[in-house]
């Protein structure tokens, strides 16, 4: 067990998807791929997009403030709000101060944090810390996500993939030997040029030669990046389960990365988790980046899969490449 000042865990959890959804057999209006093609190599049958008007910070203040009513708290104790994005409003302000002031958590400090879909993970370690030395009580953390607006609808390879949403938890102390258990965080940034948004930053500033290149879209060596994936959840998975002090077989259920159906059963082949064990909800939504595995959490709660006192995994892949994981005790 890793030693709390303070046990950290989950008051309060909610999630937002756009209501516009577009199905596969939509998506062959508008590219050469069919429905058959991305059920079988995939698992994805739709996916939501925001509107023109909708943004990350949009969809993120509905899954906050649905957070909060479900902790029952006030925006004004939050002390800290984080989002994880890849998909910001802009690359300044911050996505997050857009978010508190929407929501007028008016004493909160407010940050991005940039790690791809393992970014809620990632973020769930961070505000763990703050908890646990006392220096916070209350953090929101949300990941928030309007990839359609970075993705190439031109391109199968990718365009197929993804959809738009967000997910939200309050964080703070709970009762001793509850809540977060044990973590794992990982980077391997040579991997990064499997996954990238070339043009738009300091590297490749924005010009009428970038747009007209499509560099300001998601591109993607699918293959590498599946490699990656499959090798990875397995291991993140093991690491912080043993870091736990529990075993596999005391594991209820896990909440994977919701990137491919093929990768997610490799995974709990490796783990030999039933599937039934597993939360899956790539089908209806695609990969959400780092808003797939609070949304997961919310719908595996409100469903009744994650129950007081189970012990969940969740577990995440994306871009730099990172990977991140978690053990958790549920208790809310
Ligand atoms: N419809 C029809 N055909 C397609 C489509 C499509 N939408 N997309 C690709 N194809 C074609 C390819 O062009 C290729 O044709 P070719 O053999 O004539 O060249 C063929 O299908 C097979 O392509 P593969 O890349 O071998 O297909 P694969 O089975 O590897 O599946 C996929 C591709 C789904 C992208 C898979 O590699 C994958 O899921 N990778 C992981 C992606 C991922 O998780 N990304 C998100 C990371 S998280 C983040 O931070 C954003």
């Amino acid at each position: 067990m890793t030693n709390n000042i303070n046990s950290v865990g989950i008051l309060g959890i909610g999630s937002f998807i756009p209501p516009k959804k577009l199905t596969n057999f939509d998506l062959e209006k508008i590219v050469d791929t069919n429905n058959e093609w991305i059920i079988t190599r995939t698992g994805i049958k739709s996916r939501h997009i925001a509107d023109e008007h909708t943004s990350a910070s949009d969809l993120a203040t509905e899954a906050a403030l649905k957070a909060l009513k479900d902790a029952d708290i006030k925006a004004d104790e939050i002390d800290l709000i984080i989002v994880a994005t890849a998909t910001p409003d802009m690359a300044f302000p911050s996505t997050a101060c857009i978010v508190q002031n929407n929501i007028k958590a008016t004493k909160s400090a407010a940050f991005d944090l940039a790690a791809g879909c393992s970014g809620f993970i990632y973020g769930l370690v961070v505000a763990k810390q703050f908890i646990a030395t006392g220096v916070y009580k209350k953090i929101l953390l949300i990941g928030a996500e309007a990839l359609s607006k970075v993705v190439n609808w031109n391109d199968r390879n990718t365009c197929v993939l993804f959809g738009d949403g967000a997910g939200a938890v309050v964080i703070g102390p709970t009762e001793e030997g509850k809540g977060i258990l044990s973590e794992c965080l990982g980077a391997d940034g040579e991997g990064g040029k499997f996954l990238t948004i070339p043009a738009g930053g300091s590297r490749m500033p924005t010009t009428l030669e970038t747009v007209k290149g499509d560099l300001h879209y998601i591109k993607m060596d699918g293959s590498e990046v599946f490699k990656f994936a499959v090798r990875i959840m397995n291991k993140a998975s093991m690491e912080a389960i043993e870091k736990s002090g529990y075993g596999i077989e005391d594991i209820d259920y896990l909440i994977p990365h919701q990137a491919n159906i093929r990768i997610i059963e490799s995974a709990a082949k490796k783990l030999k988790l039933p599937m039934d064990k597993v939360h899956v909800n790539l089908d209806k939504y695609g990969n959400m980046s780092a808003a797939s595995i609070p949304i997961a959490l919310d719908e595996a709660v409100k469903e009744g899969k994650v129950k007081e006192n189970d012990i969940i995994v969740m577990v995440g892949f994306g871009a730099g490449l990172t990977w991140g994981s978690c053990v958790i005790k549920w208790n809310k």
